[in-house]
């Protein structure tokens, strides 16, 4: 008998990753195309949705040219949360999609703290508004493009629009609603009253529905793949904790372009620090917590950019391990698109710190993978004030866990075993899903080829110094990043 076939789609924020899983989980291909992203004003991201549209087509046509021995029988989408698509009532994008990292809208998150009240809107959307969340991408179109605004009919996260090409149908799922900052995330479903204060039609945005829900069927792409169900999918990071088989009790973190902790929940509970978010999860009564440093893998990408540019990622580890721990005395802060967790600072602004005629590159290049994961642990002790967290694991994924010396760093850090995962992608997650909804059946995926990375004394000692250091550093800083008003 043929086996299943069940092909994933991930709109990231380099390109769009698309996979074929079996009903096992096992990855049987991968296609991947990356896109631009264009930055016209500083603070500002844009993709072009156009480009997704090319990079889905390519991803399909590859898929079918590949001839797999498999029945398809659905397909899961995922993506960059909050990304949002403003659309006329034909889904033509009318605005460039503003993505997640984009820092445009920092001052609506104080405009809308005076209007509601802080403590309004915990009750209403369980969170915090922080400047990535799709509303206030929203809020600030209506009030610098307002012929655009005046237009909208349709508005998506980055994958739902892409859903929308496969199937002709607006819905959205619980994560990414809960990425909108529009959802009643205790109970899953649209804070209706809230967006009608807004002005905000119920109809642009479609149905919240579980991510494992069949909402339509393919008509895009390939002959073969018509009719197959698609289901609504989840933002990338459930859906990345689908993928890795992160469960309760655990930690994930994921070392992507941002940085994320991730907290699974088997109850709604609000979380200790307002930068931390609670949203749903990808399986229906269940939630989360999330904590997100903006530039992780970034970082070292734009230091590899900039100053290596002839260099692999491996070699520039090489040159690191030239250095102790510490870095010498040079401290790196991560925050190249502003910063969302623990600070909240859209504004704050990237450095290195006690720089001496004494460093040469290879400092800078230690600084920075251990910047990102002294950012990190500010994220977790601020999740963690009372010390009851306790993980069962931690679990680490992204292409920064690919890098030994990294995930190293990381459990000196965190003074911690780290278990270090091999990284489906969130779009087997996505794949996952569409096998959950499809089959009825409920299953965790396995954690794949695991390895353990345990502290080492001394290292863990120097850390405990060097984040001390970066937490007062950054302490101190904060007022330079206020916002205006
Ligand atoms: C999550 C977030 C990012 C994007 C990146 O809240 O903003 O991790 O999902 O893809």
């Amino acid at each position: 008998m043929m086996d299943e076939g069940y092909i994933g789609i991930d709109v990231g924020t380099q390109g769009l990753k698309a996979v074929v899983i079996n009903h096992e989980g096992r990855v049987l291909m991968t296609t991947f195309s990356e896109y631009p992203t264009s930055s016209p004003q500083s603070g500002w991201t844009e993709q072009d949705p156009g480009d997704w549209d090319k990079a889905l087509k390519r991803a399909l046509e590859q898929i079918a040219a590949e001839h797999l021995s498999v029945t398809y029988k659905g397909v899961g989408v995922t993506g960059q949360m909050h990304t949002t698509v403003v659309c006329d009532d034909n889904g033509n994008p009318l605005y460039p999609a503003i993505l997640w990292s984009d820092q445009r809208t920092a001052s609506y998150s104080k405009q809308l703290e005076r209007k509601y009240g802080l403590d309004q809107l915990l009750e209403i959307t369980g969170n915090q508004p922080l400047s990535n969340f799709s509303l206030l991408r929203l809020l600030w179109i209506r009030d610098h493009e307002p012929d655009c605004y005046r237009q909208i009919r349709h508005v998506a996260v980055a994958k739902d629009w892409v859903r929308f090409l496969l199937t002709g149908d607006w819905a959205t799922d619980v994560t990414d609603a809960s990425g909108t900052y529009l959802l009643d995330v205790k109970n899953r479903r649209w804070a209706s009253d809230f967006m009608a204060s807004l002005d905000i039609p119920a109809t642009w945005w479609g149905q919240v529905v579980e991510s494992s829900q069949i909402v339509g069927t393919m008509r895009y792409g390939p002959a073969e793949f018509h009719g197959l169900p698609v289901v609504a999918g989840a933002g990338d990071q459930e859906a990345s904790a689908v993928g890795t088989g992160i469960a309760a009790g655990d930690l994930g973190i994921s070392l992507g372009t941002s940085g994320v902790l991730f907290r699974p929940l088997d109850r709604y509970q609000l979380p200790p620090h307002p930068s931390i978010h609670a949203f749903c999860h990808a399986e229906s009564d269940t939630w989360h917590w999330m904590s997100v440093t903006q530039s992780a893998a970034l970082s070292l990408r734009w230091l590899r950019d900039s100053f290596f540019p002839e260099k692999s990622y491996a070699e520039m580890d090489t040159e690191s391990l030239r250095v102790q721990s510490g870095a010498d005395g040079l401290t790196f802060l991560p925050f190249l698109n502003g910063e969302r967790a623990p600070i909240m600072k859209p504004l704050a602004q990237g450095g290195f710190l006690g720089i001496s005629s004494r460093h040469g590159r290879e400092h800078f290049a230690r600084a920075v993978l251990e910047g990102v994961a002294y950012s990190l642990k500010h994220c977790y002790v601020t999740m963690d004030p009372n010390n009851t967290l306790d993980p069962h694991r931690i679990i680490m994924t992204g292409g920064g866990a690919k890098s030994s010396l990294w995930t190293q760093i990381f459990a000196n850090v965190m003074n911690r075993d780290i278990v270090v995962a091999d990284d489906p992608g969130a779009a087997v997650g996505a794949a996952w899903l569409a096998r959950s909804g499809i089959t009825g059946v409920k299953e965790s995926m396995p954690v794949r080829q695991a390895t353990v990375k345990r502290p080492i004394t001394g290292d863990s000692e120097i850390y405990t110094q060097g984040f001390s250091r970066y937490e007062r550093v950054v302490t101190q800083l904060l007022p330079l990043w206020d916002e205006d008003e």
